[in-house]
C-alpha cells in the first residue's frame, strides 16, 4: 500500500501516455496522492482534463505559468513528493535528465529535486537499443535513478522487442516494493539467471540445463526486501518477476555486456548457468547432413563473468556465485570461490537423482571465507529468502564475512 505517499507523476510524450491514466487510478487506489505534470508532448497524447479528473488534482504543465508559481513554485513542487515517477519516460526525457537540462517544467523539476526518481521507459526498439539511450540509461542509473522496464513485446509502431512501457499494475508493484523500506532499501542488487544459448548455426545451439527458477526467486526476494534489482537473464523457462529491471540476453558474451553495463551495484548474485564454451565460429547457414561425415565442432571459451566482476574496479561490496556440482560438492565449491575471487559461493549437488535441476527445491551449502554451512533442503523461494536475509545482515554489519 502507498497510503499517505505523494507521488509526482511526470507524463512524457509517447503513445504509452494513455497507460498513465490507468497508472493514476491504480496509484490512488493504493492510497497515494498523485500530483500530475504533463510535458508539452505528453499533452499531445492525453488531455490535461482527463489527467486532472483522474488525479483529482490540477495538472502542472508550464514552467512560465505565473499562477502556478504563485501557488507553488516549481522548486517546492519538486520537493513535496515522496517519489517522482516518470511514465512514460521517452528517449528525449531520459536524454534531458542525463544531461541535466532544464528547459521545461518536467526537466526543471527533475533537476531541482532531491526526491527519489523512478522512470518507466517507453520507446521504439531501435531508440531503446541506440547507444545514446543506453549511455543515458547508464548515466541515470549512476545518478541513482531507478528504472522499471521496458518490457519486450509488440510495439505500437509494429516492431517487436524491448521498449514497451511496463504495465501500470507492475509499476505500482515496483513502487510499493521500493517504498516499503525493507532491509535492502536503497541498495542495487544485480542478479544473473537462466541458461545461455550459444549458437551452432541459425537453428541449433548449445546450452546448460537451467530453468532460471532459483535466480528468479532470488530477484523477487531482493525486490521484496526493498532493493532495486537488475535482472540479467538468459532464455529461462520461468517468467521474470514483476517489478525488477529485466535485461534479456541470449549468449554468455551478451550476458557479460549487460552485467558490466548494470554496474555499479551493491550486491552481485550470479545464479546463471553460463555455457563455458561457444562455437569458435558458428555457421551463418544451417549445417546440412553430408552422407557419412560427421561435423566437427570447434569450441572457444566464454568469458567468466563472475570472475571478471569479482576483480572489477566497480566490484559490488558483496559478490555471490553458485557452484553446480555433481561430486565433491563442498571441495569444488571452496576451490571455485578462491579461483573466481567472489565472497560467497552457494554450492548445490545437481547429480542425477537429486531432482534439483529444473525442480522446485534446492539443497545448498553456503561457502564463505569463514567456512561452510549446510542449509536444509527447501523450496527455491525459501532458499532465496534465506540468502537475501544473510546478504542484508552482512551489508548492515559492514562485512562480507
Ligand atoms: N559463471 C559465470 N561466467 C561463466 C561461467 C560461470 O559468471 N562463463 C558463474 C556462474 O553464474 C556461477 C559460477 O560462475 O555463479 C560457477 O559456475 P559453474 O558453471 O559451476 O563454474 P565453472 O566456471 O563452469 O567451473 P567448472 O567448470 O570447474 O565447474
Amino acid at each position: 500500500m502507498l497510503t499517505g505517499k505523494r507521488i509526482l507523476l511526470i507524463i512524457g510524450g509517447g503513445i504509452a501516455a494513455y497507460k498513465s491514466l490507468d497508472l493514476i487510478r491504480r496509484l490512488r487506489r493504493a492510497g497515494a496522492a498523485v500530483t500530475p505534470v504533463l510535458t508539452r508532448a505528453g499533452a499531445e497524447f492525453v488531455t490535461p482534463l482527463s489527467v486532472s479528473a483522474l488525479a483529482g488534482e490540477k495538472v502542472y504543465a508550464d514552467l512560465w505559468d505565473l499562477t502556478d508559481e504563485a501557488e507553488m513554485g516549481h522548486i517546492q513542487l519538486s520537493r513535496v513528493a515522496d517519489l517522482i515517477v516518470v511514465a512514460p519516460a521517452t528517449a528525449d526525457l531520459m536524454a534531458k535528465m542525463a544531461q541535466g537540462r532544464a528547459d521545461d517544467l518536467a526537466s526543471t523539476l527533475l533537476l531541482a529535486t532531491d526526491t527519489p526518481v523512478l522512470i518507466a521507459p517507453a520507446m521504439n526498439v531501435r531508440m531503446w537499443q541506440h547507444p545514446a539511450t543506453q549511455r543515458n540509461l547508464a548515466t541515470l542509473r549512476g545518478d541513482g535513478v531507478r528504472t522499471v522496464g521496458p518490457e519486450v513485446g509488440d510495439m505500437a509502431c509494429g516492431e517487436y522487442g524491448p521498449g514497451r512501457m511496463t504495465e501500470p499494475a507492475d509499476i505500482v508493484t515496483a513502487i510499493e516494493a521500493q517504498s516499503e523500506g525493507g532491509p535492502l532499501a536503497g541498495r542495487h542488487v544485480l542478479v544473473t539467471s537462466g541458461p545461455t544459448h550459444e549458437p551452432i548455426d541459425p537453428v541449433r545451439y548449445i546450452a546448460n540445463r537451467s530453468s532460471g527458477a532459483q535466480g528468479t526467486a532470488i530477484a523477487r526476494a531482493a525486490l521484496h526486501a526493498g532493493a532495486r534489482v537488475s535482472f540479467v537473464t538468459g532464455p529461462a523457462s520461468v517468467p521474470p518477476p514483476e517489478g525488477v529491471d529485466v535485461i534479456r540476453v541470449e549468449t554468455a558474451r551478451q550476458m557479460r555486456e549487460a552485467v558490466l553495463a548494470a554496474l555499479p551495484a551493491d550486491v552481485g548474485i550470479f545464479a546463471a548457468a553460463v555455457a563455458d564454451w561457444r562455437m569458435a565460429s558458428p555457421s551463418d547457414r544451417k549445417m546440412k547432413k553430408t552422407g557419412g561425415s560427421l561435423p566437427v565442432l570447434e569450441f572457444a571459451e566464454n568469458p567468466d563473468i563472475l570472475a571478471e566482476v569479482s576483480r572489477h574496479a566497480q566490484r559490488p561490496a558483496l559478490v555471490v556465485g553458485f557452484a553446480a556440482e555433481t561430486h565433491d560438492v563442498a571441495d569444488h565449491a571452496r576451490a571455485k570461490r578462491e579461483r573466481k575471487g567472489c565472497d560467497w559461493i552457494l554450492a548445490n549437488d545437481v547429480s542425477d537423482g537429486t531432482g534439483i535441476m529444473g525442480g522446485t527445491e534446492n539443497a545448498v551449502t553456503l561457502i564463505t571465507a569463514d567456512g561452510s554451512e549446510d542449509w536444509p533442503r527447501a523450496g527455491k523461494e525459501t532458499v532465496a529468502a534465506r540468502l537475501i536475509d544473510r546478504i542484508a545482515a552482512a551489508l548492515s554489519g559492514g562485512t562480507s564475512e
